[in-house]
């Protein structure tokens, strides 16, 4: 309401993070979870004095510094631009909540990324043992990164004691900290046992390849031990309405109606599946046979659990970006004006300045349209008005919006996925006007099929 808006055509603005974050998550975790294999692992070779394992280190150290220092920042960056671009009313109550721990949390990625160059730098050139405690660092500073956004990535499903205290140390350990700082832990350890699968499949000594690729597979094993019952812990601990929603979902998928929820959560579970089998009967039983091809494969399907994971975690938090507080399109639940036909156009400072007296009534519609719906529709694309209007005209269109305007769960259906609408009834008439034009060419083939 107090910024422009950010209308990108077709794929909608959430997708824009979407698909950034979705890498950045690919490759952070990695570099996290590689913090843990590079300290393991060169204690290993340590320990045993072996050559090849630190001949192996120094390889896949330079895959790591690569991957981690150019595309995780980039994509990192990336991340801070178009959520600002897309949601600047989430991002902002973000950094003015925990503006400490963004400090630190930049601190500790500096010290990251030193340690992890002087990691690569440094190989022959320090004594072994100078060499370790640097590893050992990285993954210090690596899992401190984690723990400190943990709390702010969390905070937005679950904010907890924070909603009425707004002390932020209550929004940061918040009721699915715990659990979702050990399942990204794990996720990382089984991630960075991927990458170097891909890695270990190229060394062409067989006995030492068979060595390394079994011992990469054994970095994916925690997270499908005690992955479940973590995950079920986290489950336990989110909002009641999303968990109804959820079975709902699952429940409905027997008649063919497969909430979008249950669509990424099966798929979500039956790539994890997979990966788990394939792992098993690949590099772990049969190392022998692990090739490079099949080491990529394995990471695309790694990128596909991911993607709809973090996607499902998205879901879950609809029809809020930070829950119970902030909605997807920028409005707080405090903002909401007490009386139901209370202007919008008159609330926030960009819209209101946007809001010319003699806007012709179309053009106003759009407007509300850009500041009420666009944080998850767009006009044709993905979750399109095009399609999701269906034949409504615009009498029914006064309807559905007057229906969305009420606050009541009982009365308004939509109200767990979306916000209520704002509108004076003036503004009703002018978003019904606007959304009419949208299906209008959809209507009137409808009306000559029928003919
Ligand atoms: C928080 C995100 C969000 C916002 C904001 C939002 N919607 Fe939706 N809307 C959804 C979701 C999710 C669905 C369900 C989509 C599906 O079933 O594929 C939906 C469905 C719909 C449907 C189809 C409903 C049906 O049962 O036929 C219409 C029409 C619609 N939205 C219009 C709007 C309008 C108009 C606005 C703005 C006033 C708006 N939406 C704002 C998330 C949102």
């Amino acid at each position: 309401m107090n910024y422009p808006v950010w209308v990108v055509p077709y794929l909608g603005g959430s997708w824009v993070i979407g698909i950034i974050a979705i890498i950045h998550i690919f490759i952070s975790h990695f570099a996290v979870g590689c913090g843990a294999f590079f300290a393991l692992a060169e204690e290993l070779a340590y320990r045993r004095g072996d050559e090849r394992i630190y001949a192996f280190l120094k390889q896949h150290s330079r895959f790591f510094v690569l991957v981690t220092t150019v595309a995780g920042a980039v994509t990192g960056v990336g991340i801070w631009f178009a959520v600002s671009l897309v949601g600047p009313d989430g991002i902002a109550s973000l950094i003015q909540c925990f503006s400490l721990a963004w400090a630190e949390e930049y601190l500790f990625f500096v010290a990251e990324l030193a340690t992890a160059f002087a990691y690569y730098y440094t190989w022959n050139k320090i004594s072994r043992q100078k060499h370790l405690l640097l590893a050992r660092l990285y993954m210090i500073f690596s899992i401190a990164t984690l723990v400190i956004i943990n709390g702010m990535l969390t905070f937005m499903l679950t904010p907890g004691k924070w909603l009425t205290s707004h002390n932020w140390v209550d929004g940061f350990f918040n009721p699915t900290y715990c659990p979702s700082l050990i399942i990204r832990l794990l996720i990382m350890f089984a991630l960075a046992g991927m990458y170097a699968l891909v890695t270990s499949s190229r060394i062409a000594e067989p006995k030492f390849r068979t060595f390394m690729v079994r011992y990469c597979a054994k970095w994916l094993l925690p997270v499908f031990v005690i992955g479940p019952v973590v995950g079920f812990w986290y489950l336990t601990q989110i909002p009641q309405a999303t968990m109804h929603t959820i079975f709902t979902g699952i429940q409905s998928s027997g008649v063919g109606n497969f909430s979008i929820l249950a669509r990424a959560l099966y798929l979500s579970l039956i790539l994890s599946g997979t990966i788990i089998l394939f792992n098993f009967f690949g590099p772990y039983l049969n190392p022998r046979g692990f090739t490079f091809r099949i080491a990529l494969l394995f990471l695309v399907c790694g990128l596909a659990v991911t993607g709809t994971t973090e996607w499902m975690r998205e879901l879950l938090r609809k029809p809020y970006i930070v829950y119970g507080y902030l909605y997807s399109n920028g409005m707080h639940t405090d903002e909401l004006p007490a009386k139901v036909d209370a202007s919008f156009l008159k609330k926030g400072r960009w819209a209101t300045a946007m809001a010319t007296p003699d806007m012709p009534p179309v053009a106003k519609g759009e407007l509300l349209f850009r500041y009420e719906c666009m944080s998850c529709h767009t006009v044709r694309g993905y979750r399109s008005m095009k399609t999701l209007l269906g034949p409504r005209d615009e009498d029914a269109l006064v309807g559905f919006l007057q229906l969305l305007r009420m606050r009541d769960r009982s009365v308004n259906p939509y109200s767990g996925i979306m916000p209520p609408l704002v509108a004076s009834d003036d503004e009703l008439q002018c978003l019904s006007k606007y959304l009419a034009t949208i299906n209008q060419k959809e209507r009137a083939q409808a009306i000559s099929m029928s003919h």
